[in-house]
């Protein structure tokens, strides 16, 4: 397969150039970091894995009335998407606190947030992604006030929707982070849906199938997100008949 001009080349991820000009094309690579880039490895499969399981909820959030930038798959790692002005910010839902929510406050980890807890970071890995609130949304001119709300309305929508399908799953969505971005007068949803971006918890036991397995040196990170393939195959043999 061809690729086109590399433009970017993130920590998971190589952005080329398309024939279209408002089309991209996104490699999930193997690339493993955490923590800001301080720890780094390689686990061979790992973007097909993440491609595959992000490209199944681009579909899934269509079907359910959720735009997305997804166009379609290349090969098992590398899908072609809508070109979009990316909103520099992360935005994430949280279901049940875990990681640094419970080091900055105090919850409990494993507590249940109900309803769920929407935060707003800053995408600048040289200040460390610095959370902002609405007004500092807005000062900063990221979004518009309707479509800060159009933005939260949407991350909710999401949330709902993964969280009942991995509920479906005996799985528990604790949290995830999403990227929006501008696509001709509208704003959709773009980057990826995958384990290195969620948090995912086996419901009984509350083990980890996500980069938590890695971050925490849980066990092996790739049989906890083949797990997660896995399981979203037989959803599909069940439902995609
Ligand atoms: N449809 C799109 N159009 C334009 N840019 C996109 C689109 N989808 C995702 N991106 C951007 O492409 C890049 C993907 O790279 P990657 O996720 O590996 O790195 P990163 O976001 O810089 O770092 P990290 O996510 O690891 O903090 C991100 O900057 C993301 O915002
Ligand atoms: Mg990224």
């Amino acid at each position: 397969m061809e690729l086109g001009e590399l433009l970017y080349k993130g920590k998971a991820k190589s952005i080329y150039k398309s024939e279209k000009d408002d089309e991209l094309i996104s490699c999930f690579r193997d690339d493993m970091t955490a923590f800001n880039g301080e720890k780094k490895d390689c686990f061979s499969g790992k973007g097909a894995y993440n491609a595959s399981v992000s490209a199944f909820f681009f579909n899934y959030l269509e079907k359910n009335g959720v735009k997305t930038h997804f166009v379609k798959m290349l090969d098992e790692r590398t899908m072609v998407v809508k070109k979009l002005q990316m909103i520099p910010l992360e935005v994430i839902a949280r279901n049940v606190a875990a990681g640094s929510i419970v080091k900055k406050l105090p919850f409990k980890e494993g507590q249940i947030l109900n309803p769920p807890v929407i935060i707003t970071d800053y995408k600048d890995d040289e200040r460390g992604d610095p959370s902002v609130n609405d007004d500092l949304i807005l000062a900063l001119g990221l979004l518009t006030s309707s479509e800060l709300k159009e933005v939260k309305e949407t991350t909710l929508r999401i949330n709902k929707l993964l969280y009942d399908f991995f509920d479906e799953l005996g799985m528990v969505l604790v949290d995830f982070k999403i990227e929006f971005g501008r696509y001709k007068n509208g704003i959709i949803l773009g980057d990826e849906i995958s384990m290195d971006s969620m948090r995912l918890w086996d419901r009984e036991t509350k083990e980890s199938f996500d980069k938590d397995v890695y971050r925490y040196n849980k066990g092996n990170v790739m049989s906890a997100y083949g797990k997660v393939v896995e399981k979203i195959e037989g959803w599909k043999k069940e439902h995609l008949k």
